[in-house]
């Protein structure tokens, strides 16, 4: 929740934009990097959630990895101050310039999603006289009980090497002399709440399937345990940060790890969602046949996650939160400036009586927000405004003035 004076403050800027919680990224952050050391965790943050360089910059600074999904997210993420080595690099469709640039770099590692693939690393390593190390993504075939469009682990989902291939796929590891195999990954999904039940699951189902690879002779130094923590966009403010503890508590307890494997996670959402909030303006007020509409200045284009996953996300009313006199509250279609009929913040919310110039909060919004943002329309796109950077801002123009 916003103090009086910080929304004050942001009532001057031009909108829309992001607007960053310092202190909530940081503690954030720092939490998790404390956990992380007691539980003997490797953490990649995975960029792919928000790119912001100042985010970037200061969780390289806290010593975690970067895992990557592109040739420009690794270059990006070298560039905030990811050494080389702590950047890995999954995806299923890695371009010849992307496995150059990468092996150029020499990151930590390729994660690989399939046999072609490897046999392409091979061969490019053969060709630049190095070796690339390689973790294998391994579709567990697990239900991580969350949106469809965010689970990747079933079978039926186009990610990692599936059970039928794994004989061939140990033949190829072994005879690849460019390859240097390091390890197992798994991702199963994002937005994972039922923590406990469903990485348990995982932890058993991998457990089985590195103890396989042992038995044909691969040695599995480096597990990462992938399947993004949720977070709680129904209530922001009472769960600021996501239960860490309890994701690393059932890791390490139900993973049999010897002592010389490590074990990695790789969250995105988890670091970054709750620490921005896109701020817009009502523009328009308007009475529909049946409903009342508020008309944002904030649309899909600067956060598609309800248009494309029927996402929710929290919306308040910051300058009714500062009216003087008891507000009576009314529902509302909120919706964005874009020519889309799914450009809809949220049907019949129930908020604050609105009028134009009213500024709105749509919370949680730091992880999948600037990063899917796009010019559709020709907008343009909504900047970072840092909590400790407010003088920075752009300020809002008074084109009646
Ligand atoms: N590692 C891999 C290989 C992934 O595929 C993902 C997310 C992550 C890590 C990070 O997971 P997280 O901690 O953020 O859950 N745009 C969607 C989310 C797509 C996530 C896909 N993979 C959304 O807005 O909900």
């Amino acid at each position: 929740m916003l103090d009086n004076n910080t929304i004050e403050q942001l009532d001057k800027i031009a909108t829309p934009f992001y607007f960053y919680d310092m202190d909530l990224f940081h503690k954030t952050v720092d939490h998790v990097a404390d956990l992380a050391a007691r539980y003997d965790m490797k953490v990649h943050y995975a960029i792919k959630a928000n790119v912001e360089r100042r985010l970037l910059e200061y969780i390289s600074s806290r010593g975690f990895g970067a895992d990557c999904v592109s040739g420009n997210e690794v270059l990006h993420a070298h560039s905030c101050g990811f050494p080389a080595d702590k950047i890995v690099y999954a995806g299923v469709g890695k371009s010849d310039k992307e496995i150059y640039e990468a092996l150029k770099l020499g990151i930590e590692a390729f994660n690989c999603e399939s046999l072609q693939e490897i046999f392409v690393i091979n061969e490019m390593a053969k060709r630049l006289g190095t070796k690339a190390n390689v973790s294998v993504r391994i579709n567990p075939d697990i239900d991580a009980h969350t949106h469809k469009y965010v689970t990747t682990g079933l079978y039926e989902n186009k990610f990692g090497i599936s059970q039928h291939e794994f004989d061939k796929l140990i033949e190829i590891l072994k005879k690849s002399e460019h390859i240097n195999f390091i390890g197992l990954h798994f991702h199963i999904g994002s937005q994972i709440t039922r923590v406990s039940e469903v990485y348990a699951l995982e932890c058993q189902r991998v457990n089985e399937i590195v103890s396989y690879f042992e038995k044909e002779g691969l040695d599995v130094e480096n597990i990462n345990l992938g399947g993004g923590l949720g977070v709680d966009y129904d209530d922001p403010d009472g769960n600021p940060i996501a239960d860490f503890k309890v994701w690393f508590e059932t890791i390490r307890k139900n993973i049999h790890a010897r002592d010389d494997q490590k074990i990695h996670v790789e969250p995105g959402r988890s670091l970054v969602a709750q620490c921005a909030t896109l701020i817009s303006r009502v523009m328009f007020v308007k009475s529909g046949e049946t409903k009342n509409f508020l008309i944002l200045d904030a649309g899909m284009n600067d956060l598609i996650r309800p248009a494309l996953y029927g996402a929710y996300h929290k919306i308040e009313n910051l300058s009714a939160e500062q009216r003087t006199f008891f507000p009576t509250h009314q529902a509302y279609d909120i919706v964005g400036p874009v020519c889309e009929s799914s450009d809809v913040w949220g049907a019949g919310r129930l908020l604050p009586l609105s009028v134009r110039g009213d500024l709105m909060a749509i919370r949680s919004t730091g992880a999948y927000g600037q990063v899917m943002a796009s010019r559709y329309n020709m907008k343009d796109l909504a900047p970072s405004v840092f909590s400790d950077r407010l003088e920075d801002a752009p300020q809002v123009v008074d084109y009646f003035a």
